[in-house]
């Protein structure tokens, strides 16, 4: 399993992509295109938010039944993968729940107004619908005989919402609504009802069979909607156990928890974030990481490394091994800060605030360690040959720093977008 361990783009979608060639299935299984995981592989880029990476390995995809599934970017996406030479082998599970356009629209109004800063891909709206029960639609109902009925009977009553949405106004507006997503969702129900299956027997079958499944977690554990940063945080599980639901298989099947980590902190959207750098430090890790949002493009919010943050995701996810990735964006600086813990109202602590309010108030505690110069291309490949003794010693000082005070081995470390600008430890 690969996991987010902070606020998500940690470079989970690389960590797959790399794992995926020894792997016969990779599974979505939480949140939706809310998600964007880049790809680079034989001078090619590839941003995806729906379909699991192993999708550009030509390996079987499966977006589990956890996942909020937009009808619309999957096609379009099915359709740029075609456009670049692949043929999706995807399951979709029919117990996943359908994003819709109302969805998309409540999602930028309830947003202006909640402030947390969310993609405006409609996953809260989704996730509120599935929990609420009365006005959901699974995807085996969306590819059914009933979607028709189903439709009807869940725009009457959300028909007080689109109202003050200002979706509709009158009985004229509300029939013409109703109309066009009819014939629009039912355009994209047909195109995608081939792929659609009970997803926890493929799953479960192959694991059984000794078949290797890795499952591709979407954003991090501080946006987990139990164990993030509450109330900014998204809507679904996004920890280890969230595999476990949002796939329908045992923990006891999940044999090795790879938590990804950047070798510094990024956010996007609105939230507290204790070492966050501000000004010209910010700035400066911003662009030397291309710290810009793959799904909106906004500006990612930059900040030294926290193992506060690392060693409770641990805990949380049961995380076996750490991926660190980007360690090459710290190149070049003379020193580098790590947060070792928080002093909260005075008082020193290595746990992770629930509280908000704490959180807020959370003074990291740094030590420093020293920086290495940067390396040329071709010093990177002679990297990548020799594993990790080819990396600067106080690069390989760092990672062993992150061990220790973490207690979880660095197992992969990743020092460049590409796939093979990656080590195995
Ligand atoms: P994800 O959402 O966790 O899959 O991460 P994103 O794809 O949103 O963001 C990670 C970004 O960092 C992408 O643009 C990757 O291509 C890039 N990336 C991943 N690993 C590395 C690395 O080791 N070094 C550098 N410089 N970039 C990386
Ligand atoms: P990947 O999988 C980073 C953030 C949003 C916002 C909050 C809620 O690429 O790591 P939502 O639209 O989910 O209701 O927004 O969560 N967020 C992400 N941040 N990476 C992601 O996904 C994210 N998905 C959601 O910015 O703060
Ligand atoms: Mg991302």
């Amino acid at each position: 399993m690969v996991i987010g361990a902070q606020w998500g783009d940690e470079g989970k979608g690389k960590i797959v992509d790399f794992l995926a060639e020894n792997a016969d299935i990779v599974v979505r299984f939480n949140g939706g295109n809310n998600a964007g995981h880049t790809v680079k592989a034989d001078g090619r880029t590839y941003k995806l938010h729906l379909l699991p990476s192993g999708v550009v390995r030509n390996k079987m995809v499966v977006i589990g039944n956890g996942v909020v599934v937009d009808p619309k970017i999957l096609l379009e996406e099915m359709e740029m993968l075609r456009g670049m030479g692949y043929e999706p082998n995807l399951a979709l599970s029919d117990r996943a729940h359908v994003i819709m356009h109302y969805h998309r629209l409540f999602d930028s109004v309830a947003d202006k107004m909640g402030k947390i800063g969310t993609t405006g891909r409609g996953v809260g709206p989704a996730y509120s619908d599935k929990a609420k029960r009365t006005e959901a639609l699974r995807v085996i109902d969306f590819v059914g005989n009933n979607f028709k009925e189903r439709i009807v009977s869940i725009l009457e009553s959300k028909r007080h919402d689109l109202e003050k949405a200002g979706i509709i106004k009158n009985q004229k507006d509300f029939d013409a609504y109703k109309a066009s997503l009819i014939s629009e969702y039912e355009g994209y129900a047909e195109i995608i009802r081939p792929y659609v299956s009970d997803t926890v027997y493929i799953i479960n079958e192959a694991i059984d069979e000794g078949k290797n499944v890795v499952f591709e977690g979407a954003q991090g554990t501080l946006l987990d909607v139990d164990h993030g940063t509450y109330p900014y945080v998204t809507s679904s599980s996004t920890c280890a156990g969230g595999a476990c639901t949002g796939a329908g298989v045992g923990p006891g099947k999940i044999k090795r928890v790879a938590g990804v980590a950047k070798a510094y902190t990024t956010r996007v959207g609105e939230g507290p974030f204790p070492t966050e750098l501000h000004g010209e430090e910010g700035e400066a890790l911003r662009n030397a990481g291309s710290e810009y949002g793959t799904t909106t493009g906004r500006a990612r919010r930059c900040g030294w490394l926290d193992l506060v943050i690392l060693k409770y995701a641990k805990l949380v996810n049961g995380i076996t091994d750490l991926a660190i990735t980007k360690l090459d964006v710290l190149s070049g600086m003379k020193k580098i800060k790590i947060c070792v813990a928080y002093e909260i109202d005075g008082k020193r602590t290595d746990r992770f605030p629930s509280s908000f309010e704490a959180l807020e108030k959370a003074k990291p505690v740094y030590i420093e360690a020293d920086g290495w110069q940067k390396w040329s291309a071709k010093e990177a490949k002679a990297v990548v040959k020799k594993g990790i003794r080819g990396l600067p010693e106080n690069a390989q000082k760092y990672l062993k720093l992150i061990e220790e005070l973490t207690g979880i081995p660095v197992s992969i470390v990743s020092i460049g977008p590409g796939r093979d600008e990656t080590i195995i430890v």
